[in-house]
């Protein structure tokens, strides 16, 4: 966890935790197919693991169902690693250009 979150007891909570349904990308299929989980439970696990809450939203059953499937599997460090390193820096929101509520 950020040590500054630590030092105050501040637990973060993902603000949309799946891209807002766009989140494939090649690094997340590969681990996806080795624990034969889906790419978003890969993502919401990783959040998991970094201790960041999640509250992914889904209005197909199958889907919600499969979003909280995420405790019998663990990922590795080298694999945490490799997710953290697909962060480019764009923001989902605050961004005027973007921020479409
Ligand atoms: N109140 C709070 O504490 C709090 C905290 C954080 C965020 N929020 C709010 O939550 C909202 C963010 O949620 P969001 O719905 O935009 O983002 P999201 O949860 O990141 O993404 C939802 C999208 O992902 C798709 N999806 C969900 N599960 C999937 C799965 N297993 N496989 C494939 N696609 C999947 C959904 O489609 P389907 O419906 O078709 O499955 C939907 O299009 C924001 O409005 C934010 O303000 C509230």
């Amino acid at each position: 966890m950020i040590p500054a979150l630590q030092a105050k007891k501040i637990i973060p909570i993902a603000w949309a935790p799946l891209r807002r349904g766009n989140f494939l990308n090649n690094t997340i299929i590969k681990i996806a197919e080795k624990y034969n989980k889906t790419p978003a439970q890969i993502i919401l696990r990783w959040n998991i693991e970094s201790d960041v809450i999640v509250i992914p939203c889904s209005k197909n059953p199958a889907r919600q169902l499969d979003n909280i499937s995420l405790f019998d599997f663990e990922l590795t460090e080298l694999e945490i690693e490799a997710i953290n390193t697909l962060h480019t820096g764009e923001r989902t929101s605050f961004n005027p250009n973007i921020f479409d509520f």
